[in-house]
Parts: C-alpha cells; structure tokens; sequence
C-alpha cells in the first residue's frame, strides 16, 4: 500500500517534525550550492491542476527536478478528465507510468477517490478541505524564526473554515502551537473537528469573534483570502461579513508584541485581507514562506517516495 498525503492528520507528529527537519536540511544544501541530489533519478511525478497555481506548480516542479527526477504537468481541462472520464481510472493510467500523483482539486473527495485507485503515492497540492504542503513550510517559517514550534502563539485572522487554516490547525495541534482564529459568526471552525482530524492534541486551538483579542500576545499574526478559490459565488457575502474588521492592518500588527511576525501563504488581495504596508513591512515573512514550499516539497517526496516505500 502506497503511503499517502492528502490532510496534514495523515502524518503523526514525529513525522512532522521529520518532515521539517528534513526540509531544513535541502534548504541548508541548496545555500552550499547543492542543487541536484539525485534521489528521483529514473522517476516521474504527475502533476494535474484543476485551479491555478504560482508556487506550489513552481516549487514541486523545482523540487522534483532537483531531486533528479521528471515532473509532468498536467492541466485537468487538457486531461480525458474534463470530458467525463472517472478519477478511479485516471489515477489508475497515470499510476502504471507516474511514481506519485500530485493534485490540486475542487473536491477534496476527489482526492481521496484517487488514493483508493492508485498503486502509487497521492499528494494534495490544494483542496477545498486542507492545504497540507503550506502548513508544513508554514511550520519551518516560524521555526527558523522562533527556534521551537511548542508554545508558539499563532493568530490566524479570516475564514476559520478554509483549507489553509485547517491544515494550519491541525498540525499545530499536533505540535503543541496554541492556534488561535478570529473570524465572523459561520466562519469560525469546530474545535472538536479540528482536534478529532489532529487524532494527537498537545497545542490547542482557541476561537474569537475579536481579532484585536486573538493578536494580543501572538507571535505570529496569520491570514489568507477571504474567497477561496471555488467561492466565487459567495464573493459578496464573504466581503461583506470580513471587510473591514477582520483586514490585517498596520493598527491590528501594533496590538501584538512588536516581535511578532505577519504571515500569508499568497497570493495576498492587497487592500483586502492585508493592507499593503502589513503585506510590505518588516514584519512581513511571507516570501520566507514561499520559499520554504520549494524545501518541504523535496522532504514530502522524500519521505513518501524514498522512506515510507
Ligand atoms: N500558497 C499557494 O499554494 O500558492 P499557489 O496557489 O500560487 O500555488
Ligand atoms: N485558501 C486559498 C489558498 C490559496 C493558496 C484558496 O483555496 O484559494
């Protein structure tokens, strides 16, 4: 049985914490100059994208390549996909050519229907249910910066339901973070779901209505869209239930300590969930963020490829 990725609760925390290790270690190769380790050579990864994608295209393109291996990029409009063909026989074609299935999708179900199918790896690039890569460079970010995740106060600002913040809570759950979220009435999350999917609970996740509550004290204030992609049709309604309360403004960063960071796995909506100056200021470690999806990609594959087979 291939071992899967599909929400950050299918990795247990020493696993996790393996994984960051990990990551660390290609980032501190590539500084020397290392580039090319080789441990792909002979192997194929399937990327397919039913949305867009800027750095999780770029980085797990980059990741496989350097890793010595050959990524092939698949566009699900291009794909039989688009004409009705089911992702059970999808995922069993391209797993009888392909070492893993990489895919970003609509329907989360999706996903887990090719991981039934498939004789190799699957790995969620993005799902409406969790973003399970961005944690985990997320997670290295505030390591980097903090020298220890245990204890680390993170206030995540906006819908208390998306992809990112589930996989964000999770893991923090799991890695003893207190995980705070501030976000309007039917956005905020159900703990007991969130700790139910975490299976392991040392951190905790605590729910405000009061944004200016949930920054006081954090070390890292957090935000991401306020639509997802996929809810466009809900655009107004979730403008109007955000904006402007729940924007991370300049005068929201003054409320937490002044060694508190502002983070945003991107793309950001300037004037929208961030203002400008959060987004540009010193605080801002959102490109370390960025960069970190290119070193946790190679830990992933490397542990679900290399290790775990
Ligand atoms: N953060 C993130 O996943 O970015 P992309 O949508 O550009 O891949
Ligand atoms: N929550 C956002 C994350 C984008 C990386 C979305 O799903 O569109």
């Amino acid at each position: 049985m291939p071992r899967h990725l599909l929400t950050i609760g299918d990795l247990r925390a020493d696993e996790l914490l393996h994984l960051i290790e990990l990551a660390l270690e290609y980032k501190e190769l590539r500084r020397r100059g290392v580039r090319v380790t080789g441990e792909l050579s002979g192997r194929s990864v399937a990327l397919i994208f039913e949305k867009p994608s800027t750095r999780t295209r770029a980085s797990f393109s980059v990741a496989v390549y350097e890793m010595g291996g050959l990524p092939v990029t698949y566009s699900w409009s291009e794909l039989q996909l688009a004409r009705g063909e089911p992702v059970k026989d999808t995922a069993r074609v391209l797993s009888r050519y392909h070492d893993a299935i990489a895919a970003r999708v609509y329907r989360h179900s999706d996903l887990e229907e090719a991981a039934r199918y498939s004789s190799v790896p699957v790995i969620n690039l993005l799902s409406d249910r969790e973003h399970p890569l961005q944690a985990l460079a997320d997670y290295v970010t505030i390591l980097e910066r903090f020298g220890t995740l245990s204890g680390v106060k993170l206030a995540f600002v906006g819908d208390g339901r998306n992809n990112v913040f589930t996989s964000l809570a999770v893991a923090g759950l799991k890695l003893g973070v207190e995980v705070r979220v501030a976000s309007p009435p039917g956005y905020q999350p159900s703990i007991e779901e969130l700790e139910r999917a975490a299976g392991e609970v040392r951190g905790a996740v605590r729910v405000y209505e009061d944004p200016f509550e949930a920054v006081r004290g954090a070390d890292v204030v957090y935000t991401d869209v306020f639509v997802s992609m996929g809810q466009e049709s809900e655009r107004e309604a979730r403008l109007r239930a955000f904006v402007p309360r729940y924007r991370v403004t300049a005068e929201l960063m003054g409320e937490a300590p002044a060694h508190a960071v502002f983070m945003h796995c991107l793309p950001a909506h300037r004037g929208e969930e961030v203002e400008e100056e959060v987004l540009e200021g010193p605080r801002s470690v959102v490109f370390e963020q960025a960069e970190n999806r290119l070193h946790t990609s190679k830990a992933a594959l490397r542990f679900l490829l290399i290790e775990s087979s």
